[in-house]
């Protein structure tokens, strides 16, 4: 198998740099569409033969170093309670508001809201027979709660920091309701055979340091510390936080998934080599000329070159739209990437 993904993941030397794309299962590929036409998404996140194929459709066409499990940050909740639709965003059909509608969230095992989840993962190990190793994920604890009270995708998130400074004992009892559900989500994801844990914190970024700390990085260092005894590593992404990251560095979690919008380099001088670092490149970086995309691939790969752990990925989701040979010249890149040694690096 190649492991070079879960080595990366602890710092460990590997023969070159793993890859593997946020999203990588998705609207971009076309047998995706295809299977999509015939079964709307939450059908198909919750039956585990079609997740499966879905997780898998990407590794059949690139040599990706890692499979994440088809799933939704969100599908959880549902768990809690909260029903939803996507089209293709999410809609809650009643945002999470009040202290009365906190109190109110159903605290039940993700082994029996979510099972699905949990056979999806089995069911992926098993067809990977451990050639290539899975990811499971969640949400981060503040992102969850993004969606919960705003009860979608909204620039800005108004509705909840409103709540937060208004009433931000209601937004803590969420957050802890939140922490203690996705730790139990995670643990179920690693008992089925998850080899890594990503936690995504879309909308941390909205924040300031004060209240990052309060209101996102707290309960995220509760979730890893939460996973740490199922034995993995734990990602932690944190999208839209240039400000953030000396702070998210200390989460607890092995390696620190970044945005694009500072340069790699940058990103590991600020935090230093106490986590391996994921990304990062910028996702529309895609729609340019394949020859192109070699090249500001290999500008990231030297940026994070000197840093212990990189694990080449976008800097968020890949987008639909994206040509499926940009993906070739990123993965093929990465793949014939040869790491510079120190004698070989330098000059004369
Ligand atoms: O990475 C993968 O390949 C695994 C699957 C995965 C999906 N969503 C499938 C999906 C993962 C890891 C996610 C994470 C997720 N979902 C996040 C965190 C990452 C990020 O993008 O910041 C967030 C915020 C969500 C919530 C969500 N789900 C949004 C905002 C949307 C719509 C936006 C969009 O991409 O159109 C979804 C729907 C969704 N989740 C789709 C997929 C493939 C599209 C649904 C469809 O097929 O119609």
């Amino acid at each position: 198998m190649t492991d070079r993904f879960l080595r990366a993941c602890r710092r460990q030397p590997v023969d070159r740099p793993p890859v593997w794309i946020m999203r990588q299962a998705g609207r971009y590929l076309p047998e995706y569409r295809a299977l999509r036409a015939g079964v709307d998404f939450l059908t198909l996140c919750r039956t585990p033969d079609l997740a499966v194929e879905v997780s898998l459709q990407p590794l059949r066409r690139f040599a990706l170093d890692a499979a994440i499990v088809f799933s939704d940050i969100l599908l959880p909740l549902e768990g809690l309670g909260c029903r939803m639709t996507f089209t293709p965003g999410p809609k809650l059909a009643e945002p999470v508001r009040t202290r009365a509608q906190v109190d109110a969230l159903v605290r039940r095992p993700a082994a029996e809201t979510v099972p699905f989840v949990a056979e999806a993962v089995r069911l992926l190990r098993r067809e990977l027979d451990g050639r290539t190793p899975v990811i499971g994920f969640a949400g981060a604890p503040f992102t969850l709660a993004a969606y919960l009270v705003q009860g979608e995708g909204k620039e800005g998130f108004g509705a909840l920091k409103t709540l937060m400074y208004r009433e931000p004992a209601t937004i803590e009892a969420l957050l802890e309701t939140l922490t203690t559900a996705m730790i139990d989500y995670l643990r179920l994801q690693a008992a089925a055979g998850a080899q890594a844990l990503q936690i995504f914190d879309s909308w941390a970024g909205l924040l300031d340091p004060g209240s990052y700390e309060r209101f996102a990085l707290r309960w995220v260092r509760e979730v890893v510390a939460g996973v740490r005894d199922a034995g993995v590593p734990v990602i932690y992404f944190v999208n839209g936080a240039p400000h953030l990251h000396q702070a998210a560095a200390a989460s607890g979690a092995d390696v620190l998934g970044v945005c694009w919008r500072a340069p790699i380099d940058e990103v590991a001088a600020r935090v230093g080599p106490v986590v391996a670092l994921q990304g990062n490149l910028d996702p529309h970086a895609l729609f340019a000329p394949p020859d192109q995309v070699r090249r500001v691939t290999a500008d990231v790969l030297t940026r994070a070159g000197a840093h212990p752990g990189h694990i080449m990925n976008l800097g968020h989701g890949i987008l639909p739209e994206t040509p499926i040979e940009s993906v070739h010249a990123l993965v093929e890149t990465v793949r014939d990437w040869a790491p510079v040694t120190a004698s070989a690096g330098a000059r004369a």
